[in-house]
C-alpha cells in the first residue's frame, strides 16, 4: 500500500519509458510507411499505364471510325464499356494509394477483410511481376465484412507479409497463397499468407518479430516489417503467428477480433 518516493520515481520512469517506446513505435511506423510510399507510387504509376493506354487507344479508334462514318451501335457500346472499365481501374488504383498513404491516427471503421486483401495485392502486384515468377492464389471465405479495424493499418500488415513472402521466394519463383476465413467461436476473422519460399530457420523463429531483426543484406531489409505488423495486430487485440510449412516455405497467420 505504502509507496515510497523511490517506488513513485520508478513508476514514473516506467511510465515515461512506455510513452517513449510508444512514440518511437509510431515514428518507426510512419518512417517505414513513408519509405514504402516511393515504391508504391512507382508501382501504381506503372499499373496506370495499361488502363490509360486502353482508354487512349479506344478513343482513337472511336474518333477514326466516327470520321469514316463506320461505327455500329454494338461497336460503340463495346468501346464505351472498355473506356468505363479502364477508367474505373485507374480510379481504384489511385484510391488504393491514397488510402495507403493516409497517415492520420488509426481510424476504426467497419471493413471487408477480402477487400483489404485485394487492395494489398494491387499494391504489390507490380513488384511481384517485375522481380519474380510468383503465382498468387487466393482462397477467400465470403462475407467477412463484420471486422472493425483501421483499413490502412491492416492493409499495411498484408503488404508487409506479402513483401516478405516475395523476398523469401527462390530464384525460380513459387506460389503465395492467401486464405481468409471466419473464426465464429472467437468472434474473429483470420487470414494467412503462405509462401513456398526458403522457410524460416527454426532458431530464428523467436527473433523475427524483433524490431531491426533482418537476415537481408544492408539496403534490402529494414527489419521493421514484422515488428510493425505485430504492433498493428496487437493494437487491434489480435494475434500474429509464424510457422514453417511441412512442404517448405512459411505461413504467417493473423487473427483479428471483429470488435462487434
Ligand atoms: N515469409 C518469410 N519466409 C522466410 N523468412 C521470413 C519471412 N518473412 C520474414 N522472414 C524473416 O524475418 C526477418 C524479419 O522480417 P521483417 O521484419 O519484415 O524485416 P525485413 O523484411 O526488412 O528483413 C526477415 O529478414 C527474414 O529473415
Ligand atoms: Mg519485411
Amino acid at each position: 500500500m505504502a509507496q515510497g518516493p523511490a517506488g513513485t520515481i520508478t513508476m514514473m520512469a516506467l511510465e515515461s519509458t512506455r510513452i517513449n517506446l510508444e512514440q518511437l513505435n509510431a515514428a518507426l511506423s510512419r518512417t517505414q510507411r513513408l519509405a514504402g510510399i516511393g515504391t508504391l507510387t512507382a508501382s501504381v504509376a506503372h499499373e496506370l499505364t495499361n488502363p490509360i493506354s486502353i482508354i487512349t487507344n479506344t478513343c482513337h479508334n472511336l474518333l477514326s471510325q466516327v470520321a469514316d462514318d463506320n461505327l455500329s451501335v454494338d461497336e460503340l457500346l463495346h468501346y464505351i464499356q472498355m473506356i468505363d472499365q479502364s477508367a474505373w481501374r485507374c480510379a481504384r488504383l489511385v484510391q488504393t494509394l491514397r488510402t495507403y498513404t493516409h497517415i492520420d491516427n488509426p481510424q476504426v471503421e467497419p471493413c471487408d477483410l477480402n477487400k483489404m486483401i485485394e487492395d494489398s495485392l494491387t499494391l504489390v502486384a507490380y513488384q511481384f511481376r517485375r522481380q519474380f515468377n510468383v503465382e498468387i492464389e487466393t482462397e477467400l471465405a465470403p462475407d467477412l465484412t463484420s471486422l472493425r479495424c483501421d483499413p490502412n493499418q491492416i492493409t499495411q500488415v498484408l503488404v508487409n507479409l506479402l513483401t516478405n513472402a516475395r523476398d523469401a521466394m527462390h530464384a525460380l519463383g513459387g506460389t503465395v497463397h492467401i486464405t481468409s476465413w471466419a473464426v465464429p467461436e472467437e468472434g474473429a476473422v483470420a487470414f494467412a499468407v503462405r509462401d513456398s519460399g526458403a522457410g524460416i530457420p527454426p532458431e530464428l523463429l523467436d527473433r523475427i518479430f524483433e524490431p531491426f531483426f533482418t537476415t537481408k543484406p544492408a539496403g534490402l531489409g529494414t527489419g521493421l516489417g514484422l515488428s510493425i505488423a505485430a504492433g498493428i495486430v496487437q493494437q487491434h487485440h489480435g494475434r500474429i503467428t509464424a510457422e514453417n510449412n511441412p512442404d517448405g516455405g512459411a505461413t504467417f497467420t493473423v487473427i483479428l477480433p471483429t470488435g462487434r
